[in-house]
């Protein structure tokens, strides 16, 4: 039987298809001790490959740390082992799918994880329980429909992001989505972001005042506006820098009040260079480009970034794709048609009022899916595709409410797509509302969980469901946000009602808390973020939600907003309805608040592992230099086939790449041109002697010159097996001159595979 690598050979982007070659080739590496762990932990990272709790073969039983049985003692990171189950995270740029793609994720979902998909809060979606084993194949099935998992994760530019209703909305600028789709493919895999020290979130939106894009929380964040000049309307951005959640959370600041849309890829590019070249690279903690912001201040980070601006050579994609701007559009699968006099399945009515919105295009409505947790089977994906390509054609995407909407959606088909939606169990209402709880992946998979924000929303949501149309109408409309840890990954921050997971001691037993975060903004982008009111025993925040809600209810003033009328009535008042919940009961009178919602085991914190959420930083030319050691690993595997012209010819570009990576520490933007790079490196690095003779460098550059100069007439097995072996030896000196330059200071910290420092010593 083909391999899904031989069937699908060909029937994907020729770019993705050799990246995923290559991650398959850096697991074989890995595998055989060739490649450092930290340096493949953030290359898998930057694949979307993810660490899971419990990876690192422990799991406290709620008495005591018990070993869990992995095959192997093989790391894919520092205490991350090989065999242990991980996360496979997907990029949805502005959560545009398809069904045929919702088809292919159910498949995998099926196949490779639990057989569930979640939806997260930036529009990505989530395969869990996942081997690393699995992934290039994972990774193929998936580019064969358009979807790469590049730099999910990792320290890198992140899933760009889009509001879900961009192109349809009543209120937007204009849509936003050709936009998006453009930097997202504009920014993947760019050189110039590659060297940051933390991860990057671009966020778009449609509008100013609705959440949409969520363009304050993010590293940078674009929204549409327009302006006349000369009699001549103009499209641009009014752009954000800085902004981000995290312990300390930032609101971004105005970068620009018009950035013409021509400049819109110059000056992200310009942003990532000067991000990559002056961001935090030991302190993770103070690596995001809100501290940077910070440091120089808003006006000296925006001249250093139009000053980068100027040197940058130009790019013929920065406005190549702007000419299909206009032209972009969606199809709808059927004629566009009113609701008017169809007969209305029961809870039709109750489900239209949440879960339907009426699009800007008349006769056409957007219908959001409700997902519990953001979960949904492999089985329901599958119907949903098929609801989709009936009702709405290739126009599904994914909030980062974890919900799914389906847009263009005839009017008049509503009460039909209903009934099919509630066939295969998404037809619930509330969308958008106080039942519809978001929360993080908490300790139910994540590293770093201290207590369950899934079981909490889980709990919340039950509560709030039963009596959900008695609710009062302001409290219908207050959004409810849930992190297991203070990372804020459920973006607590910007809820009515936040909550993080945290823990405290009571008697000598651990106890799950949440901090109680209230008044954050979801409107305006995320305008505001929320005030820390103190923390709650686990089992009692339901009840802080119903006293909260009850008070607003009763002492709400007109159209008061929640966080005006938390601004109004103050900390001090607030605390004072959480006090008496705050204190939790001896385990003698109710052991129940010793154990997390969802989980039966006695609460311990004893199962955080280390967190994965940047990886470790790794410089350009660590990158560089592993790549050009990968190169001369094929190299060799073609020499063993007997493919000697390929061995030679992998084993030159090895050189190459190794040159390259010293370079581009000197010049970033030297282009790959071999002549260039040779001339480069001779000028900067050997008539210098930078690449110095106490590790015999200079001999081992000739090789490199060598090869160059006079390519072989003929390729034989000594000749091919000669080239293989002067290339390792480069790569070795150039790992020694970058380890060099390292210790002179300035430059990331050594990170070499220890089977290279026995090499370079045997070297000396
Ligand atoms: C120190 C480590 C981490 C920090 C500081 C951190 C921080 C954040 C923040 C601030 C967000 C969301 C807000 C935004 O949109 O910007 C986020 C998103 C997210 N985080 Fe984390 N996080 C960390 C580790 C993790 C880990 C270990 C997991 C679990 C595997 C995780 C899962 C998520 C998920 C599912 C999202 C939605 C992201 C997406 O689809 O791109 N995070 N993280
Ligand atoms: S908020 Fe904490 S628990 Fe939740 S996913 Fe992020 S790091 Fe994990």
């Amino acid at each position: 039987m083909p391999t899904w690598k031989e069937k699908l050979a060909g029937k994907m982007d020729s770019q993705l298809e050799e990246e995923i070659d290559v991650f398959e080739t850096q697991i074989a590496l890995r595998r055989s001790g060739k490649l450092d762990e930290k340096i493949f932990a953030e290359t898998r990272l930057r694949r979307g490959v993810y660490g899971q709790r419990y990876d690192n073969g422990h799991r406290h039983d709620g008495i005591r740390t018990q070993e869990l049985q992995y095959l192997s003692e093989m790391t894919k990171g520092p205490d991350t082992l090989w065999d242990a189950p991980g996360m496979q995270r997907i990029k949805i740029p502005f959560g545009g799918l398809t069904p045929d793609q919702m088809d292919a994720l159910a498949e995998l979902a099926e196949e490779y994880s639990d057989g569930v998909l979640h939806v997260t809060t930036r529009q990505d979606f989530q395969l869990h329980y996942v081997h690393i084993d699995d992934t290039p194949t994972l990774m193929r099935r998936l580019a064969a429909v358009g979807i790469t998992t590049r730099e999910a994760c990792g320290n890198s530019i992140r899933n760009v992001t889009a509001c879900p209703l961009a192109g349809v909305c009543r209120d937007e600028v204009f849509d936003v989505t050709p936009y998006a789709k453009a930097s997202s493919k504009f920014l993947l895999g760019h050189p110039d972001a590659q060297g940051f020290g933390r991860k990057f979130k671009i966020a778009f939106s449609g509008c100013r005042e609705r959440a949409c894009g969520l363009v304050n929380m993010h590293d940078m964040g674009c929204i549409a506006v327009k302006r006349v000049e000369n009699g001549e309307e103009k499209r641009g951005f009014e752009l954000y820098v800085g902004g981000g959640l995290g312990a300390v959370p930032h609101q971004a600041k105005l970068f620009d009040s018009f950035l013409p849309e021509e400049e819109l890829l110059p000056i992200s590019q310009a942003i990532a260079r000067v991000f990559a070249r002056l961001g935090e690279k030991k302190n993770r903690a103070a690596a995001r480009i809100k501290f940077l912001v910070t440091k120089l201040g808003i006006d000296e980070f925006r001249r250093i970034v139009l000053e980068e601006r100027k040197t940058m050579p130009v790019d013929p994609r920065w406005t190549g794709y702007l000419a299909a701007v206009e032209k972009y559009k969606e199809k709808p699968s059927r004629e566009a048609s009113p609701l008017n006099g169809r007969q209305r399945p029961e809870g039709f009515d109750e489900w239209y009022r949440t879960n339907v919105y009426c699009q800007r295009q008349a006769g056409y409505a957007v219908a959001a899916i409700t997902l519990p947790l953001g979960d949904l089977s492999a089985w329901q994906t599958r119907g949903l595709a098929d609801v989709a390509r009936r009702f709405s054609g290739d126009n599904v995407r994914t909030t980062v409410e974890q919900n799914i909407v389906l847009r263009w959606v005839s009017e008049a088909d509503l009460p039909d797509l209903y009934r099919e939606l509630k066939r295969i169990g998404l037809g619930d209402a509330g969308a958008g509302t106080i039942v519809d709880v978001t929360a993080c992946p908490g300790t139910d998979t994540c590293k770093l969980g201290i207590a369950s924000s899934r079981g909490l929303a889980a709990e919340i949501r039950t509560r709030l469901a039963g009596k959900f149309f008695n609710l009062d109408e302001a409290v219908k409309n207050l959004h409810i946000k849930i992190s297991g840890c203070f990372n804020s990954c459920g973006q607590h921050h910007v809820a009515d009602l936040g909550f993080y997971g945290t823990s405290r001691t009571i008697g000598n037993r651990k106890v799950p808390h949440f901090q109680i975060v209230l008044g954050g903004k979801w409107q305006d982008n995320a305008g505001a973020y929320g005030l820390a009111m103190g923390t709650v025993p686990s089992k009692r925040i339901p009840e802080v939600v119903e006293r909260i809600t009850d008070r607003f209810v009763r002492e709400r003033q007109g159209t008061e907003t929640f966080q005006e009328f938390v601004k109004r009535i103050g900390k001090q008042e607030l605390t004072t309805i959480l006090t008496p919940l705050m204190q939790g009961p001896a385990y003698e009178q109710d052991p129940s608040f010793y154990s997390d919602w969802g989980d039966p085991r006695e609460f311990s914190i004893g199962d955080l592992g280390v967190g994965e959420c940047a990886g470790e930083v790794v410089s350009v030319a660590q990158f560089d230099l592993a790549a050009a050691e990968r190169m001369v690993f094929e190299g060799q595997l073609r020499l063993d086939e007997g493919d000697y012209a390929q061995a030679d010819a992998l084993a030159y570009r090895a050189m190459l790449q190794a040159a390259i990576s010293l370079v581009k520490t000197q010049f970033q933007d030297v282009t790959d041109a071999p002549d260039t790079v040779v001339n480069e490196f001779r000028t900067r690095f050997y008539d210098t002697q930078l690449l110095g003779d106490r590790y015999a460098g200079s001999r081992f550059a000739q090789y490199l010159f060598k090869r160059h100069l006079s390519p072989p007439h003929e390729h034989t097995r000594d000749q091919a097996h000669r080239t293989v072996e002067e290339a390792q030896l480069f790569i070795e000196s150039a790992y020694a001159c970058y380890d060099l330059l390292t210790e002179r200071g300035g430059m990331a910290a050594p990170l070499r595979p220890p089977v290279h420092t026995e090499k370079a010593a045997g070297i000396r």
